[in-house]
């Protein structure tokens, strides 16, 4: 395995425990291995993967693609119109993001994810026979050390099975691997906790971010937020945690 690259600013995320344990000195991998290997693995209705509300991914889908319409605008050099060269996504599931959004917007897309019944999914479609999906590796992001420069990193819905030390590493290696024009976006739930705190869930062993964590996280990377917003359109009486976005570039 590679080193740890150096990580920019203090260093106020350490791994030591304090008195209170922080959230995510909860997280468990293998504890989320066994939770996500117990959830189906459905290519056609992606279910498994974002609950029992099959609009969601409608949704989702159509706020991702109008949000990296605007950052490709915002990026001096970057392409606004035609596909990007070649993207990898991150904690893929079983291609959610690949098929829905990120095939129609890049040549290539690579594709990181832990567990195989799901990255075989990804291995078993129309889009890796077609040549789309490039790369598959059956990997957590703690452990994945990218070989390439992306043109994009997505990245959505799966950084809570990170450490903050982890994910503060993982988008350190993801700052190192973009092209001269490259892009990180994440898209996660955002905490709701009153006292503004990460919460912790033990269904899947997974933390939810506050807005403030992730901006300190981003920061210690050596990346910039260059533009953030919450997904709009899903409907207030199903009381979802706030998704947003973030578009990262290296700080310079
Ligand atoms: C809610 S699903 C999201 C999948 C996909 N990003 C999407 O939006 O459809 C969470 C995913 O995170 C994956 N995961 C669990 N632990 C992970 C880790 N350490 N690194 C990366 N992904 C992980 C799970 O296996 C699962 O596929």
């Amino acid at each position: 395995m590679a080193s740890e690259p150096a990580i920019s600013g203090s260093s106020e995320i350490s791994s030591e425990k304090p008195a209170t344990a922080p959230a995510d000195s909860n997280i468990d991998h293998a504890a989320s291995i066994r939770y996500w290997n117990s959830v189906a693995a459905n290519s056609n209705t992606m279910l498994g993967m974002l609950g029992s509300y099959p609009w969601y991914t409608r949704i989702d889908l159509r706020g991702s693609k109008s949000f990296l319409s605007k950052v490709r605008r915002l990026v001096p050099g970057c392409t606004t119109e035609g596909k990007l060269n070649l993207a990898v996504d991150c904690g893929a599931g079983v291609g959610r993001v690949t098929e829905g959004l990120l095939s129609h917007v890049c040549e290539t897309v690579d594709a990181v994810e832990p567990v195989e019944k799901f990255t075989q999914v990804i291995r078993d479609s129309a889009l890796k026979r077609a040549g789309v999906v490039g790369d598959i590796y059956t990997v957590g992001l703690e452990g994945w050390y990218p070989e390439k420069k992306y043109d994009l990193i997505w990245t959505q819905f799966c950084v809570g099975h990170l450490t903050d030390v982890q994910l503060v590493h993982y988008f350190v290696r993801c700052r190192e691997s973009l092209t001269e024009t490259g892009i990180v976006v994440v898209k996660e739930n955002q905490s709701t906790d009153p006292n503004g705190n990460d919460m912790y869930d033990d269904e899947d062993s997974s933390v939810t971010r506050t807005d403030e964590k992730f901006k300190e996280i981003f920061q210690q990377a050596g990346l910039i937020v260059i533009t953030s917003e919450l997904q709009l359109g899903f409907p207030k009486n199903f009381k979802l945690l706030p998704v947003r976005f973030y578009a990262l570039r290296p700080k310079s």
